[in-house]
């Protein structure tokens, strides 16, 4: 039964690595839109995905979202005594303090016995005030950073849903909608084509960033985000998805 399983989901893995056009697909047991578990089946997938991938110096950026918060729990001291140092991918997305890449961030380091480095910045801020703030020396060092990473771990989401959750304001919500975004990543929303249609305005990694960056790893499963996953990864061919059956057999379905 449990070879069955196994095998089962080396299907579904090789047939959306193939649909996708990526390099590298994990799929775990389950439905996380159902089960919450599945949600630390991902995060401990998404683990071993990354210690695979260490070198002896690292600087590893974290987005933010629940999904790279299991990540965040799942996370071990790492048994070969590499570096690891941790940085938020981006600033301030409007998102409630346990779900921002900044605790995220800290969390993650303080399980894997690492250090980190956090971004102050507010959530919302006006154009003179992002272009001065980007110039303060302790900021622009941890951006020069979160540039220099060696690995990237993200959340991808539904777009409705994480502007919502967000309480993003009304003019940007109708510019979502407007666009049909479909998808959201670290701030970027996307519409079915994977073109970004919306972004939240912080300082940190940029979507052009990540075409430099060698690992990067997007986490997101439940049925509910295939289509967001499909969308998302049409334009980020180099990514790793760490995701679980849900999702899976749905983005077979599309
Ligand atoms: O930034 C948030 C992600 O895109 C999705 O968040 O992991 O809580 O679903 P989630």
């Amino acid at each position: 039964e449990v070879m069955k399983e196994i095998s089962g989901l080396k299907i579904l893995e090789a047939g959306i690595t193939e649909k996708l056009g990526i390099s590298k697909v994990v799929v775990v047991p389950g439905d996380s839109d159902q089960s919450p578990w599945v949600k630390k089946e991902l995060g401990r997938a998404c683990v071993t995905t990354m210690r695979d991938r260490f070198h002896q110096d690292n600087i590893i950026a974290v987005a933010g979202g629940t999904t790279v918060s299991s990540v965040a729990e799942m996370m071990t001291p790492d048994a070969k005594n590499r570096n690891l140092l941790f940085v938020p991918a981006r600033g301030g997305l409007g998102e409630k303090v346990q779900n921002q890449a900044n605790t995220i961030c800290a969390t993650m380091a303080e399980k894997a016995s690492g250090n980190y480095r956090l971004l102050h910045i507010p959530d919302s801020l006006s154009h003179e005030s992002y272009q001065s703030m980007k110039e303060e020396p302790s900021i622009k060092e941890v951006i020069s950073l979160i540039k220099d990473s060696s690995m990237v771990i993200h959340g991808i989401g539904d777009a409705k849903t994480m502007a919502e959750r967000r309480k993003t304001a009304p003019e940007n919500m109708n510019k979502i909608e407007s666009s049909h975004a479909v998808a959201e990543a670290f701030g970027y929303y996307f519409n079915s084509a994977g073109e970004v249609v919306h972004k939240v305005q912080t300082v940190g990694m940029q979507l052009a960033d990540l075409e430099k960056i060698e690992c990067v790893i997007a986490v997101a499963g439940g049925a509910s985000k295939a289509r967001a996953i499909q969308a998302y990864l049409k334009k980020a061919p180099h990514t790793i998805l760490i995701t679980d059956e849900g999702a899976a057999k749905e983005l077979i379905r599309e």
